[in-house]
């Protein structure tokens, strides 16, 4: 039986075939993130809903993933948990629903941080979706800001997070 949490688990660099993969993980996980981060979410309808999440979707396929470093959790041959350096800022940091909580979010934070140290980084930065701040928080980040953008008409709010290396 393969062994349970986030010590089973394989962490590797982003390879081309994991793109279709990650957009699955990011997808699945926008309905989380959005109801606390859109002004009045409540009142929109299953369309609005809809084309909110589809232009996330368009915004955050701006940026390749194979342009950035990468690292995927791996298990059993399923990617379970993402996240990514992009220059000095932390992108793109999403775990599978049902494995949140394992320490998987760490154990990816913790090699993009030892990536920026590696390159010299005096900081790291990052717009925290707001029910991730606590999770930041608890790998030491502190607020600097916040910042507020009109996506397909809705008003989404990230908290400005950094970290001194
Ligand atoms: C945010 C996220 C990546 C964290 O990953 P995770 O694997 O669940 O986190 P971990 O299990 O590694 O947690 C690490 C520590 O942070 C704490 N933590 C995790 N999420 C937290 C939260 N929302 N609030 C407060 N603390 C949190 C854990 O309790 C743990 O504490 P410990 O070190 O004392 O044990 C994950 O919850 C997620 O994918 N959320 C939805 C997508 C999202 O919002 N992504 C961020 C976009 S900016």
């Amino acid at each position: 039986m393969a062994e349970m949490g986030a010590d089973a688990i394989e962490y590797r660099q982003f390879r081309p075939e994991d793109a279709e993969p990650c957009r699955e993980l990011i997808h699945s996980l926008l309905g989380e993130m959005l109801p606390h981060c859109t002004d009045a979410f409540e009142s929109l309808d299953d369309e609005a809903r809809q084309k909110l999440m589809d232009a996330l979707e368009s915004h955050m396929s701006g940026l390749p993933l194979a342009s950035t470093f990468c690292i995927v959790a791996v298990d059993d041959g399923r990617i379970v948990g993402m996240g990514a350096l992009d220059g000095r800022i932390v992108r793109r940091m999403y775990v599978n629903l049902q494995r949140q909580g394992e320490g998987i979010g760490k154990a990816i934070y913790r090699k993009l941080e030892a990536e920026g140290r590696r390159r010299g980084l005096q900081s790291l930065q990052l717009h925290a979706s707001i029910n991730a701040v606590g999770f930041y928080q608890r790998v030491g980040f502190g607020r600097t800001g916040e910042k507020t953008w009109n996506l397909n008409g809705s008003i989404v709010r990230n908290v400005l997070m950094a970290k001194a290396l």
